[in-house]
C-alpha cells in the first residue's frame, strides 16, 4: 500500500524543520520552515514550484491528457475525484482505496524536494493511465505551451472570492508548505492585493475566462454550481468529455462525491500528507457557499466589494456569493 511515508520518503529524514510536534505523529515529527514567496512574472509563488520550473515550462502534454485548473481552494479536489470516478471508478477499484488522490492526480507544479524523490512533472510522465489526470493551479499564461498545442481538454473550477479567500486562509494556517497566513485581517489585505501564492484570484479566474472564448477545449465550471446540483454538473462534465454513463452510475457518482463522504475518505482528505497539520484546521473544511459571512466584518465586506468592482470591471465573468 502507498501512503504518506513512502511518497515522502525524505520526509522521515529530513533536518531543516523549525516547528516541533506535529500532531500528525504524535509529536514526534518536525515541521518544516514556512516558504517565502518570489515574484516571477507577476505572480506570487515559492520554491515548491519554481525549483522544477524548466522541467514544468517543457513538459510535454498528450493530446488525451486532462488538465484540471483552479485557482488554490476552488474545489480542485472535488473534480479531481469526480474525474477519476468517470473514468477509472469501476476500472481499478483498489486504487480508489489505496492511492491517494494526489498520486493518482499529480499537481504538476509541485516539486516538495525536501520530502518527496519525485516532482510533479516526473508523476504525471510516468502515469500508465488514459487519459492521464493532471492537476495545476498556474494562471492561463504560465501553463505549459504542449497543453495548448496538443488541444489537450481543460477543467478549470472557478469559485467566489470571498469563500475562495476563507478557504485559502484556513490552508494557509494548516499547511506548512504554504507562507504563513497571518491573522484573517492580514490575510484579506494580502488577497486583495494578489499577493499570494499562485497571484491574485482576479487574475486568475478572469484569465481562464477570456481563454475560454478562444480555445474551444475548455470546460469553465463554477464551485457554487457544483453544491447546488452536483448531479447536473457531472453531467455537464460527461458532456464535455464526450462520456455516456447510465443514470444509476451518475447517481453513484453523484452520491459518492458529496462532502460528508469525501471527508471521511483517507485517499481524498489529505490526512496522509506530512506537512499539513489537521489539528489547526482539515483540509475538508467546510464545503459550503456563504461561510465568508462568518468571515468578513460589515467594513472589511464593503472594502472587499469597492476592489473587486474596480479588478472585475473590465471582465463578463459573474459569481455568486450565495445560492
Ligand atoms: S487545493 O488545496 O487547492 O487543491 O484545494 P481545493 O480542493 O481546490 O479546495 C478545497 C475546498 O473545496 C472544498 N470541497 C468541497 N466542497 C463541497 N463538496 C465537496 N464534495 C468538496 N470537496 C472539497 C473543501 O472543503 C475546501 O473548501 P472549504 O471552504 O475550505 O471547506
Amino acid at each position: 500500500m502507498v501512503l504518506g511515508p513512502d511518497f515522502f520518503p525524505r520526509w522521515l529524514s529530513m533536518g531543516d524543520s523549525c516547528q516541533e510536534g506535529s500532531p500528525l505523529t504524535g509529536g514526534g515529527r518536525k515541521l518544516p520552515c514556512r516558504p517565502e514567496m518570489f515574484d516571477f512574472e507577476g505572480i506570487s509563488m515559492t520554491h515548491f514550484s519554481l525549483k522544477n520550473w524548466e522541467k514544468v515550462r517543457n513538459f510535454q502534454s498528450r493530446p488525451d491528457d486532462i488538465l484540471i485548473a483552479t485557482y488554490p481552494k476552488a474545489g480542485t479536489t472535488w473534480v479531481s475525484y469526480i474525474l477519476d470516478l468517470l473514468y477509472f471508478g469501476n476500472e481499478d477499484p483498489e486504487c480508489q482505496t489505496s492511492k491517494p488522490i494526489y498520486m493518482r492526480i499529480p499537481f504538476l507544479e509541485s516539486c516538495f524536494q525536501e520530502f518527496s524523490t519525485v516532482a510533479g512533472t516526473e508523476m504525471a510522465d510516468s502515469l500508465t493511465t488514459t487519459p492521464r489526470l493532471i492537476k495545476t493551479h498556474l494562471p492561463v499564461q504560465l501553463v505549459p505551451k504542449s497543453f495548448w498545442d496538443q488541444n489537450s481538454r481543460i477543467v478549470y473550477v472557478a469559485r467566489n472570492a470571498k469563500d475562495n479567500a476563507v478557504s485559502y486562509f484556513h490552508f494557509d494556517r494548516m499547511n506548512m508548505v504554504q507562507p504563513e497566513p497571518g491573522d484573517w485581517n492580514h490575510f484579506l489585505e494580502k488577497f486583495l492585493k494578489g499577493k499570494n501564492v499562485f497571484g491574485p484570484w482576479y487574475d486568475h479566474v478572469s484569465g481562464w475566462w477570456e481563454k475560454k472564448q478562444t480555445y474551444s477545449n475548455l470546460l469553465y465550471l463554477f464551485y457554487e454550481d457544483l453544491v447546488e446540483d452536483t448531479g447536473r454538473e457531472v453531467e455537464r462534465l460527461c458532456s464535455f468529455l464526450g462520456l455516456s454513463i447510465s443514470a444509476e452510475e451518475r447517481e453513484k457518482i453523484t452520491k459518492g462525491v458529496q462532502f460528508d463522504t469525501m471527508k471521511q475518505n483517507k485517499m481524498i482528505n489529505h490526512v496522509t500528507i506530512p506537512f499539513m497539520d489537521f489539528k489547526i484546521s482539515p483540509f475538508m473544511r467546510k464545503g459550503k457557499v456563504g461561510d465568508w459571512k462568518g468571515h468578513f466584518t460589515v467594513a472589511q465586506n464593503e472594502q472587499f466589494d469597492e476592489v473587486y468592482k474596480q479588478k472585475m470591471k473590465n471582465t463578463t465573468l459573474k459569481f455568486r456569493t450565495e445560492i
